[in-house]
């Protein structure tokens, strides 16, 4: 056995609920792995972090979901559609469904309380578009750090100077990183993109990057795995369909 294989062994893979991933990933994310999820409208990036969620209730693992886009109610409605029942399993407070509204004051304050609250194993943001388009309020203080306080826009006025999306970016994949979570973000893509995400900067600050696609004139769905921290995987697109259940290998 050589030091490479040895170390495999010692990284804990969490599995991600869809049928078939985990089988090209060395059966799971890397543990306190960060993926990004890339793709364009319809792909599949919601259902999938159903999925990854709905795994870890089944193995009695906590997990949150953040959205910037949906209110819970609709996002409920349309996991249910697909076969996801979180309803009890968020009164039992095993999982947890938070929307964010962009719009208003305190809104990183509130995701970084929830990420760095410790509680969660498993971590949602579907989807980082919203914010990486958000601009930056306020300045760098005494110390040369950009202070939360610094993102509140009735505080400040927006200042053009700051390098703004990697920020904001950086930010939250800082805290996502600072935690025991294994988390999943997704990222818009436009469609036949062949960038990773939208902003071109989440894919060098995450773990892993997987790009979810179709063609439509062949009605055909792909999945691949453009990047895996520790992993060995192939780049070669696989073939999946979603039905009710989620996501699944053909
Ligand atoms: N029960 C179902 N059976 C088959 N396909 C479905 C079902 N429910 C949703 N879909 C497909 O999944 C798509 C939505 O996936 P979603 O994860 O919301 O995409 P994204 O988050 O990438 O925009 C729909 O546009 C539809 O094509
Ligand atoms: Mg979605």
């Amino acid at each position: 056995m050589n030091a490479y294989s040895k170390q495999d062994q010692l990284i804990k893979r969490i599995s991600t609920g869809i049928n078939g991933l985990d089988g090209i990933i060395e059966g799971g994310f890397p543990n306190k792995s960060i993926t990004l999820v890339s793709g364009p409208p319809g792909s599949g990036k919601s259902i999938f972090s159903f999925q990854f969620l709905y795994e870890g209730i089944i193995k009695n693992e906590k997990g949150l979901f953040l959205t910037l886009d949906k209110k819970v109610e609709g996002l409920l409605i349309q996991s249910k559609k697909l076969g996801f029942n979180f309803k009890s399993a968020i009164e039992d407070k095993l999982v947890k469904f938070r929307f964010l509204n962009i719009n208003k004051k305190l809104i990183y304050e509130s995701m970084i309380n929830e990420i760095l609250s410790g509680e969660f194993k498993r971590i949602v943001l579907d989807s980082i578009t919203p914010l990486s388009e958000m601009p930056i309020y306020g300045n760098y203080n005494e110390n040369n750090k950009l202070d939360i306080s610094a993102f509140n826009s009735e505080d400040y006025p927006p200042n053009t100077n700051l390098p703004i999306r990697r920020l904001h970016l950086q930010y939250i994949i800082n805290a996502l990183e600072s935690t025991e979570s294994t988390s999943v973000v997704t990222s818009e893509l436009p469609m036949g993109s062949s960038l990773f995400s939208r902003d071109g900067i989440s894919e060098f600050l995450a773990d892993g990057v997987i790009i979810l696609s179709f063609d439509p004139t062949m009605n055909r769905r792909k999945m691949s795995v453009m990047k895996m921290r520790n992993t060995k995987h192939t780049l070669k697109p696989h073939d999946i369909e979603i039905k009710e259940g989620g996501i699944f290998f053909i």
